[in-house]
């Protein structure tokens, strides 16, 4: 039975294994009205206990059934975002394809009528190095310091706006905007620059779909939409962590930037839209969704974690607002 731990003026966060949470009278009230569903699963091979297997079929068997209870959940311009980090083989300095099958897998599940809209990477230079082994005893990889999304969507116009999440200009920008001046002409890539292009103030630039949590040169601004930079960059240093630390609560291991949750919340939902998140862990999801005025619904199947995101909400941030 799943129990409702806690509930807030836009959420509500449950705990209980989402699969059984989905098949019940909550799941059944969701189905046709999630606008997003934002997550970070369990990572394969990180699971193997859980999900029991050396070879990770297992895994890749229960991810890809997802799909179709994910498709039901969402409404029809609704969107999927699913972060899966890179995996190693145990014991050896090779990538696993685990995760890459695993999220194939899911987006051509036949019964889920899904289609991957498109590729993110989010790059944080603030990781420690890993797989340790290899990194920094051996020297003979570098630093995986790269997590994956994949937006995917069941039609190929679900509701996006990027105009909601744009980059501060680069000093460059400004500089050019200013002087109302362009170098035109024909570039090395062969396209042409007319000497208007770039001189309209649309006050930010488009975001890449490479995000980065920090600036990776000290000398550059970091290029994350304004609205997100403001919030704080750096997870081990906001509101949550601070006070789990200060209570000595042992802090949810496998957290989402908040920037990055806060980005695709503003990128693909309205005010008032439902963000869903099955695997919450710390409720990163739900506070980015609170902090932006929309209702979510969270999942979690460790009691603990649930009752430490409850702090969250204690933040002062989210009565500024
Ligand atoms: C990568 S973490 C998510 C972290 C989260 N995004 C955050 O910011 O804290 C994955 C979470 O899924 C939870 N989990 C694993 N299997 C689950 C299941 N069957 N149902 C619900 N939650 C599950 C784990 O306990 C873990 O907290």
């Amino acid at each position: 039975m799943p129990i409702k731990l806690y509930e807030t003026d836009f959420g509500e966060y449950y705990t209980g294994d989402s699969k059984n949470i989905l098949k019940s009278k909550i799941g059944q009230k969701l189905k046709g009205n999630v606008q997003l569903i934002l997550t970070s699963p369990p990572f394969p091979l990180n699971k193997k206990k859980s999900y029991g297997n050396l070879n990770g079929n297992e895994y890749k068997k229960w991810f890809s059934s997802l799909a179709k209870t994910f498709s039901d959940l969402i409404k029809q311009d609704g969107s999927i975002v699913i972060e899966l980090g890179n995996s190693w083989e145990p014991k050896h300095p090779v990538q696993s394809l685990l995760h890459l099958e695993s999220l194939l897998k899911f987006v051509k599940n036949p019964r889920a009528n899904l289609r991957l809209c498109q590729e993110f990477i989010c790059y944080n230079p603030s990781r420690l190095p890993s797989p340790a082994q290899w990194v920094t005893v051996n020297r003979i990889r570098t630093v995986d310091s790269f997590t994956r999304l994949w937006w995917m969507a069941k039609n190929d116009f679900p509701k996006s706006d990027n105009s909601k999440v744009l980059r501060p200009y680069s000093k460059s920008m400004k500089n050019l905007l200013a002087r109302k001046q362009f170098n035109a002409g024909k570039r090395p890539s062969e396209h042409k620059i007319n000497d208007k292009a770039f001189l309209n103030d649309n006050s930010g630039s488009i975001m890449h779909n490479v995000i980065e949590l920090e600036q990776m040169d000290e000398k550059r601004d970091p290029r994350l939409p304004e609205n997100i930079f403001s919030i704080s960059n750096t997870s081990s240093n906001d509101y949550f962590s601070n006070k789990c630390r200060e209570k000595g609560i042992k802090i949810h291991p496998a957290r989402m930037p908040i920037p990055l949750a806060l980005f695709f919340i503003e990128f693909l939902t309205e005010p008032g839209d439902i963000v869903l998140d099955p695997f919450a862990g710390s409720n990163t999801t739900g506070y980015c969704a609170e902090l932006l005025g929309r209702k979510w619904v969270s999942m979690e199947i460790m009691n603990e974690y649930g009752k430490q995101s409850k702090i969250r909400f204690d933040d002062p941030k989210l009565t500024q607002i």
